[in-house]
């Protein structure tokens, strides 16, 4: 069924509008945890199919086939402009990103280009217009992009870190290239966000999955006049979900930086993190993906947990507090959708 785009819950949901019942996407909500995805990965390896336009709006469409879910997001990684910046990065099987050369002085820094989506990352333009055909306008699809310090973080570490110590040595050692680089970061991820925008992305969520390392000031300090920058160079107005996680202290701070959505991790009770934030932002979250995992009755009594912190309040988008697990049993996700659905909508109107 066609609708029009106001009728969405979950766009509604991020402009604090009342819906009928809480909207639900998940994180990673393509991924291996899907036995058709699974069956595509043996024929193709993880960049080969973000890169092919046919196979990445195919992926992205196998969760919305099987499931009940309120947006779409498109199948792609945040690495994916790393590329084309001059950045070499593999998936070394089990292990995540790997980066061979890691970037460590100013020159390195100096010699990253800046990207021109269109031309260099054509094949997510695509797949973008793919999806929003096939999806015939029935939910919204949303875009992504990592954040400047969580992608800074992975060319510094040469990969995922614990630490973060060559990351925050940067910062703490070389403040000047660490300026330059981050500035470089953020008008890439400009480009990059208002690209998939003008393809036809209906939201956007910025993804900060590393930056609970740092402490408040430091946030405040080296990221905050990044991450703000980037959000603010959004040139057509679509709604902007902004995300991290062990991000308990640094929330007011990201909302300084901005966006009509602030997703949460667990590790909050979702309910007083709103408070703390303001009700003139949205939330979303924040269901541990380990409980996914089950059993059904856990699900279901921690989905009930969450909707009454939330309290009928108007504004909150239900999701995973990170992204589900490859182990996840697919009737689970099933389950949790709909009782997502049943639950909020019971919720008296008036609160709405
Ligand atoms: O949410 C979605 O369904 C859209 C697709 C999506 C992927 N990665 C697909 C993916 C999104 C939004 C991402 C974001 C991403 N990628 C983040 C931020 C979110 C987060 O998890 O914190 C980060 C840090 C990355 C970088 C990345 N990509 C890592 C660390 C890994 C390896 C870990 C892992 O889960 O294997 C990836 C690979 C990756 N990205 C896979 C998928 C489906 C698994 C690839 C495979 O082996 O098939």
């Amino acid at each position: 069924m066609k609708k029009a785009e106001e009728e969405y819950s979950f766009l509604k949901a991020c402009q604090r509008q009342p819906t009928d019942y809480t909207p639900i996407w998940l994180m990673r909500q393509a991924g291996r945890y899907l036995r058709e995805y699974r069956a595509l990965r043996k024929k193709y390896s993880f960049l080969e199919m973000c890169k092919n336009p046919e196979l990445a709006a195919e992926v992205t469409l196998q969760p919305i086939n099987r499931f009940k879910l309120d947006a779409a997001i498109i199948f792609s990684d945040i690495l994916i402009p790393l590329g084309p910046m001059g950045v070499k990065f593999e998936f070394a099987k089990g292990e995540g990103p790997v980066f061979h050369h890691p970037l460590r002085d100013r020159k390195e820094v100096e010699k990253l280009r800046m990207i021109e989506p269109e031309e260099d990352v054509s094949f997510l333009m695509k797949s973008i217009q793919i999806v929003r055909a096939e999806l015939e306008n029935q939910i919204p699809l949303i875009g992504f992009c990592g954040a400047p310090f969580t992608l800074a973080s992975y060319i510094i570490e040469g990969g995922h870190s614990k630490n973060y110590i060559l990351t925050k040595g940067m910062m703490y050692q070389n403040r000047s290239t660490w300026d330059v680089l981050m500035e470089k970061m953020s008008e890439v991820l400009i480009r990059y966000l208002n690209a998939q925008i003008k393809a036809g992305v209906q939201a956007v969520q910025v993804f900060d999955s590393w930056v609970g390392c740092l402490s408040p000031q430091d946030y405040k300090e080296f990221v905050l006049p990044y991450s703000k920058k980037v959000i603010n160079g959004i040139r057509k107005k679509v709604p902007l979900i902004h995300f991290a996680t062990s991000s308990s202290t640094l929330l007011g701070l990201m909302k300084q930086a901005g966006g009509d959505v602030i997703g949460v991790d667990w590790r909050v009770d979702i309910g007083e993190a709103w408070a703390r934030l303001g009700y003139d932002v949205a939330i979303q979250g924040n269901l541990d993906p380990v409980v996914l995992l089950g059993p059904v009755n856990l699900i279901k009594k921690e989905v009930k947990e969450i909707l009454h912190r939330i309290g009928g309040r108007r504004g909150h988008i239900f999701n995973l507090g990170h992204g589900i697990l490859p182990n996840t049993p697919v009737d689970h996700v099933a389950v949790l959708i709909d009782m997502v659905h049943e639950f909020s909508s019971k919720v008296r109107p008036e609160r709405r």
